[in-house]
């Protein structure tokens, strides 16, 4: 399962949205890892990983359950310390950063475990997160008032998810498919310069797959996308570049024809199904 970031703001103080006003570097690659590793009581989850996500691209991150893929995740949100090596985003060197800082830097995540607010309907799910994009927003949370200023907005983004006609019910209320749409709109909500997708499509139905990878099609211009993707259709229609892991380390790299034949990548973990 996966879940998508609820609004970040929620847990940001104002003065770290998106204030981060020194143009960053230029860069052609917009996250870089260099040996990047995480020890957990004396396991090593993370392996020195050379990670190189292009600016634009859409880049897959697949591999063996327990491979170390959201940690790896978790480690460029600053979720985790790494235990040793960098990690940098649009060319700044991020390594031991807060999550709010890495959010500021235009970095918005998905998580792999559904978490919504039940008894917040559907449209506030989306107002809170265009309002934690914006400090005046962050205060008419404050304030305790109404989010009507982002109500088009909203309405927009729940639009472009198939939500409109749920917009007044309870998040609750959804089933499973609808719920993960609903995260989607609230990362995009942040407008994020980097959207880190842990498992998009797990537990969809094949109609909700299709909206998801057109909806990621659509969203991904003037982005780059890194998305843990177990479903090796969607990773073949989206990534531009895919990162096999295994056991912590980095398998195998290339577009998706070639780790396809990659008689590494088929053993440990394409496996017979993809043969
Ligand atoms: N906080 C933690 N403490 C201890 N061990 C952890 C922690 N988080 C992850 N691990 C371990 O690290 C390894 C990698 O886990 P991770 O969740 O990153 O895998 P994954 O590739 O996302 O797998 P899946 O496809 O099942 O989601 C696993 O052995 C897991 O048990
Ligand atoms: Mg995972």
């Amino acid at each position: 399962m996966t879940r998508w970031l609820l609004p970040p703001g929620i847990h940001r103080t104002e003065s770290s949205v998106m204030t981060d006003n020194d143009d960053p570097p230029r860069t052609e690659t917009m996250v870089r890892t260099v040996a990047l590793s995480k020890d957990f009581a004396g396991f090593t989850a993370v392996d020195r990983v050379n990670l190189s996500v292009t600016a634009g691209h859409v880049h897959a991150l697949v591999g063996p359950n327990g491979a170390g893929k959201t940690t790896l995740f978790n480690l460029l949100t600053g979720v985790h310390r790494p235990s040793r090596g960098r990690i940098e985003v649009a060319g700044r060197d991020v390594t031991g950063s807060t999550p709010e800082r890495i959010a500021g830097l235009g970095v918005a995540r998905s998580f792999q475990i559904t978490k919504l607010f039940d008894t917040l309907t559907v449209a506030e799910h989306v107002e809170l997160a265009l309002a934690a994009r914006t400090r005046i927003g962050y205060r008419f949370w404050a304030s305790g008032r109404t989010f009507a200023r982002f109500r088009d907005e909203a309405a927009r983004l729940l639009e472009s998810v198939g939500l409109v006609r749920r917009s007044a019910d309870a998040a609750g209320s959804l089933p499973y498919g609808q719920r993960r749409a609903l995260e989607l709109a609230c990362a995009l909500a942040l407008d994020p310069k980097v959207l880190l997708l842990d498992e998009p499509t797990a537990g969809m139905g094949v109609e909700d797959i299709s909206r998801t990878v057109e909806l990621i099609q659509q969203v991904r211009a003037g982005r780059t996308i890194v998305m843990v993707e177990h479903n090796m259709s969607v990773v073949a229609d989206l990534a531009d570049k895919v990162t096999v892991l295994q056991a912590g380390v980095i398998l195998a790299e290339g577009p998706y024809q070639k780790i396809r034949q990659d008689p590494r990548v088929v053993t440990a973990y394409l496996g017979s199904a993809h043969a």
